[in-house]
């Protein structure tokens, strides 16, 4: 049974300029993983915003707001994502599904949580 849905898009350019303001946005919002993830990729602000827009996506199908780190996206071996929750409140969803994507300019994320 589905008990959530969230989406979010978001402007890359937004993500681009909160870390260059501020370096400590990064290790607030992301993931050790996310960064490590990310880092060297051809425009990494692009995958980050969808990383950010994942997390949003969560707060929406789960219907509060809770740490940015807390909820992380990894990429299994044929990179397909999946998302990692280390807050320890239970949100009542045994499985979650995640999906990315990004253009130039914008990046989305949708997440739908099951409960078995
Ligand atoms: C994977 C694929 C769907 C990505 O689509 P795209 O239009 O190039 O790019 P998008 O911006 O829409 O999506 C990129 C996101 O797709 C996701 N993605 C990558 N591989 C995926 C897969 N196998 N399954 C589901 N999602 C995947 C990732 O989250 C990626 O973003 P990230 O790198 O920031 O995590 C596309 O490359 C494709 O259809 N490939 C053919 C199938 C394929 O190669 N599968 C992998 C086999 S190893």
């Amino acid at each position: 049974m589905i008990i959530g849905i969230g989406i979010d898009i978001i402007e890359i350019s937004r993500i681009q300029n909160a870390i260059e303001k501020n370096p400590r946005f990064c290790d607030r919002v992301f993931t050790k993983t996310e960064i490590q993830y990310t880092d060297g990729k051809k425009n990494k602000f692009q995958h980050l915003a969808a990383r950010f827009a994942a997390k949003e996506a969560f707060f929406k199908a789960i219907g509060k707001h809770i740490a940015w780190a807390d909820v992380e996206t990894i990429n299994l071996p044929s990179g397909q994502p999946q998302l990692v929750i280390y807050a320890k409140e239970d949100f009542g969803f045994t499985r979650s599904h995640i999906s990315l994507s990004h253009l130039a300019d914008h990046a989305l994320a949708v997440v739908i949580l099951e409960k078995e």
